[in-house]
């Protein structure tokens, strides 16, 4: 998870156009121009204001009075009103770039314009500005981009759409589905394998207690953030709720309780996000630092155990932009990140072939006799990476490489397990992206045997359809880290095991967490189960169509649901208090039907019978 920076380079557009004339003068476009109106103060760090005008807040995270809805119902009219400012602004960036006005001048009138904006601090975009500002200048001078291309692109999770064919594209997909597989379950006494799922462990070295954890920035708890003005606003020992990194001695604690108390574990996965979130002064020798370090931390408690990584969006400096290879020069581009990840992973992953890795970041590797592990870089599809403005057709060739990987694992008689940081169906993942891998998982759906996701730090899963039967599901491990809100959790996976005709699904899962508030108060880490996923929602096996059964009851039985947002925000106190108003239920219940973004029909289908489940009972 990170912030959005679809949202940054919008607001700093936004703010460029402000010698324009506006559109039309109306109670929403005064909102616009001066966001601070529309939620309190308290919530502007968080970029709730941000967000708000842009009129969606997918996640619904932070009760922000009205500001927040449902995204299937925003309005088209706030909606169009920030693509149409942002292409007003892209045209006054395109004057400029014309009329010969420097680089720097740009540089420093959109650092202004940022920091005027509300939400965003000086820190942070004196830091980010100039960071992102040479891939925005590169992708102006290198393309012909339109401003409604431009905003379309970087701003599609606002609802903005390019008018750019190129924006369409498809992957060409070998073969006719063959008729789907019955699936057999095991016996309850078959062997199994045991898989630990670690995700967006977020660990900053600089974390300090007892510092200023309420400070303004997106990443607090350091000597950087200021004296802690009341005994309240120091940070925690073991981790804070607050906009804090993990400390190492929490992440290693919980490495150790992993290892000690499933010490029989065949393999690891590890789906990305090992940066903490200083967006703004992130660099080359600070996130290869974090690389190395987390990896070190990784292989000291499971020395011996196969571990499966997966790159984050964090992991880049700038953050999220990974650029087509070949399109960016060498500065700008993530040969360096790749060649440390190929370096690290080398030593995690067994009969390890970098060379994908080298090339973008992905890879496929044979993990047994007939069962494949396949890691992709999903930053390609992601909104806010600014690059994907230059190239958006399949870059790095990913998908078109996962499509030819799953149709030779096909005819090899394989299975498969994808991993990837960012789940396909949240709305920040491009439409044409999100659609081809939708077809993908539809094409492959006897292959695909299960899907790793992290990013979103819940603890959640995605049902994937075909239009009329579930065919897949992806699993969204919670985060180690608690940013924010949440405890530190993880997750194990027991997979069906090594037998004839094993059909490698996951057969149940178990939830580890921490209870910062429990441990603040003792002073000792206590790592405790927090649930099991058949236990808990009473399912008789994990199958896709068990998953889809589970949204269904959760969409007909509120106080079901209310467990599964238990485990959504991994217990975390302050989100238990807040708890999960109708807006944030319905969010949630869309969110877990939806893994194309092309197609809400099933989020409108489980709202319809949350609907009625209500009227029965009125
Ligand atoms: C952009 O368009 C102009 C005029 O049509 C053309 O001369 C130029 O080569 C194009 N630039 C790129 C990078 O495609
Ligand atoms: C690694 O994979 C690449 C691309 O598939 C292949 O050309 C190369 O020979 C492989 N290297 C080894 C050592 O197997
Ligand atoms: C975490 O600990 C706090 C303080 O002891 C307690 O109030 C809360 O219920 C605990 N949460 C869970 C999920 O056990
Ligand atoms: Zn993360
Ligand atoms: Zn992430």
């Amino acid at each position: 998870m990170g912030w959005d920076v679809g949202v940054i380079v919008g607001c700093v557009l936004l703010g460029l156009a402000g010698g324009a004339p506006p559109p039309a003068e109306s109670p929403s476009l005064q909102r616009l121009h001066n966001p601070a109106n529309i939620c309190g103060q308290g919530n502007m760090w968080r970029g709730c204001s941000v967000r708000a005008h842009m009129s969606w807040d997918f996640t619904h995270r932070r009760t922000c009075g009205s500001c927040q809805k449902l995204i299937i119902d925003s309005s088209v009219f706030e909606v169009n009103l920030a693509c149409v400012e942002c292409e007003l602004a892209v045209d006054v960036l395109q004057g400029e770039l014309n009329a010969g006005v420097s680089y720097e001048a740009m540089v420093a009138e959109a650092i202004l314009v940022c920091s005027g904006m509300a939400g965003l601090t000086e820190t942070y975009c004196q830091g980010y500005i100039p960071l992102v500002a040479p891939i925005v200048y590169h992708v102006f001078t290198h393309k012909n981009v339109t401003a409604r291309d431009f905003c379309g692109m970087l701003m599609a999770s606002k609802g903005c759409t390019s008018d750019n064919p190129e924006r369409e594209w498809s992957v060409d997909i070998h073969g006719e589905k063959p008729p789907v597989e019955p699936i057999i379950l095991p016996e309850p006494d078959a062997p199994k394998l045991k898989v630990l799922h670690l995700s967006d462990t977020h660990l900053d070295p600089l974390y300090t207690p007892g510092s200023n954890a309420a400070c303004p920035e997106q990443l607090c708890c350091r000597e950087e953030s200021g004296l802690a003005e009341t005994e309240e606003d120091r940070a925690w020992y073991w981790g804070d709720y607050r906009n804090c990194g993990s400390p190492a001695w929490m992440l290693e604690d919980m490495l150790a309780h992993a290892r000690n108390t499933h010490t029989d574990l065949d393999y690891v996965m590890w789906t990305g996000d090992v940066v903490p979130h200083n967006m703004w002064s992130t660099s080359r020798e600070w996130n290869l630092r974090l690389v190395r370090e987390t990896n070190a931390l990784v292989r000291k408690w499971f020395p011996d155990v196969p571990v499966f990584p997966v790159v984050g969006n964090h992991e880049m400096s700038p953050l999220d932009q990974y650029s087509n290879p070949g399109d960016a020069p060498e500065e700008l581009s993530a040969d360096w990140l790749y060649e440390e990840l190929a370096a690290q992973w080398a030593h995690l992953i067994p009969s390890f072939n970098d060379s994908t890795v080298l090339h973008a970041g992905y890879y496929s590797v044979l993990i047994k006799p007939g069962f494949r592990v396949i890691s992709f870089n999903s930053m390609f599809g992601y909104g806010s990476n600014i690059w994907l403005v230059q190239t958006s057709n399949d870059p790095a060739g990913e998908l078109a490489w996962l499509e030819d990987q799953l149709a030779k694992a096909e005819a090899a008689g394989e299975l498969v397990h994808l991993l990837g940081h960012i789940p396909p169906g949240i709305i920040d993942v491009h439409r044409a992206w999100s659609r081809e891998y939708n077809r993908i998982v539809v094409r492959y759906e006897n292959v695909i045997r299960g899907q790793f996701f992290g990013h979103t730090h819940f603890d959640e899963f995605q049902v994937f359809h075909d239009g009329e039967r579930p065919v897949g599901v992806a699993y969204v491990a919670p985060s180690q880290t608690p940013w924010y809100d949440l405890n530190p959790a993880y997750r194990v996976y027991h997979v069906d095991g090594d037998r004839p005709d094993t059909t490698r699904l996951v057969l149940d899962h178990e939830t580890y967490f921490l209870n910062l508030t429990a441990a603040e108060a003792s002073g000792e880490a206590h790592w405790e189960r927090l649930y099991s996923a058949r236990d808990a929602y009473g399912m008789a096996a994990l199958t896709p169509a068990d998953w889809q059964d589970l949204a269904e009851r959760m969409a007909a039985d509120r106080s079901l649901f209310d467990v599964y947002y238990k485990h959504y925000v991994s217990a975390g106190d302050p989100y238990m208090a807040l708890g999960c108003d109708d807006l944030c239920y319905q969010q949630r219940l869309c969110d877990v039907v939806t893994s194309n973004r092309n197609d809400l029909d099933s989020c409108y289908e489980v709202l319809r019978k949350s609907q009625q489940a209500r009227d029965r009972k009125d």
